[in-house]
């Protein structure tokens, strides 16, 4: 099992952010949790019938299974990962599912698509894993990948506001985690030039967006 902070792409694409290789563990521990968030999110990202999606940091795929439904047989979703083995299991389950989507590896700081392309990105516990200037930078190339009237929404890890839980939730998922905030993501996507950019909670306690819109 290896997961550590600097990885390399097949590509040969190096990255600082926290790549995770347990591919199969990860959808044993948290897949059943995620599917159920699922519809909140895809509920935020209103997708519509037609439109080009991008997961960035997609894990094993399930958030991207999800919105095909929302795009239709005319629209498309991607999804990219650092990990190969992320991907290999999002390629299995996309397939399990039956569902046509196109999954590949590539960096949330690199995205390996050109200007333009994309009516919608969406993120999801993805950008905690990539240090403060790497963040940026993924915010830098969303926004480039984005069309002239496209949107991002960023899903991530809220941590709770209580004391007890706060020390449940440090002990669980470590110190890191305690200083996510959704607050720096909206200051980031507004120095990237995201227009209308508004944060707020999904249905789910533990989980808050922020979301923004390209005005080109
Ligand atoms: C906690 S998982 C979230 C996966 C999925 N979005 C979900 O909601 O289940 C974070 C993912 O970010 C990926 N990741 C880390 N650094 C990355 C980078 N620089 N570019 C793209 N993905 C990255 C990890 O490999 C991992 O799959």
């Amino acid at each position: 099992m290896r997961d550590h902070f600097h990885s390399t792409t097949p590509h040969g694409e190096a990255t600082r952010g926290h790549v995770i290789h347990w591919a199969p563990v990860y959808d044993w521990v948290f897949g059943g949790i995620l599917r159920r968030t699922h519809g909140a999110v895809v509920d935020l990202a209103a997708l519509s019938a037609g439109e080009r999606a991008l997961d960035v940091g997609c894990g094993t795929g399930s958030l991207a299974v999800a919105l095909k439904a929302s795009a239709g047989p005319t629209g498309s979703v991607h999804g990219i990962d650092a990990s190969q083995e992320m991907i290999e299991v999002a390629r299995h389950n996309a397939s399990r599912a039956g569902v046509d989507l196109n999954f590949q590896v590539g960096l949330a700081e690199a995205i390996p698509f050109p200007n333009g392309t994309f009516d919608l990105v969406v993120s999801q516990l993805a950008i905690h894993h990539l240090p403060d200037d790497l963040k940026q930078s993924a915010f830098a190339e969303m926004y480039r990948v984005l069309k002239s009237d496209g949107r991002c929404l960023i899903i991530d890890f809220e941590p709770p506001k209580s004391v007890p839980w706060r020390l449940v939730a440090r002990m669980v998922l470590g110190r890191e985690m305690m200083r996510i905030s959704v607050t720096d993501y909206r200051v980031l996507l507004e120095n990237t030039g995201f227009t209308k950019v508004e944060t707020g909670r999904t249905r789910y306690r533990l989980l808050s967006f922020v979301r923004g819109q390209v005005a080109r």
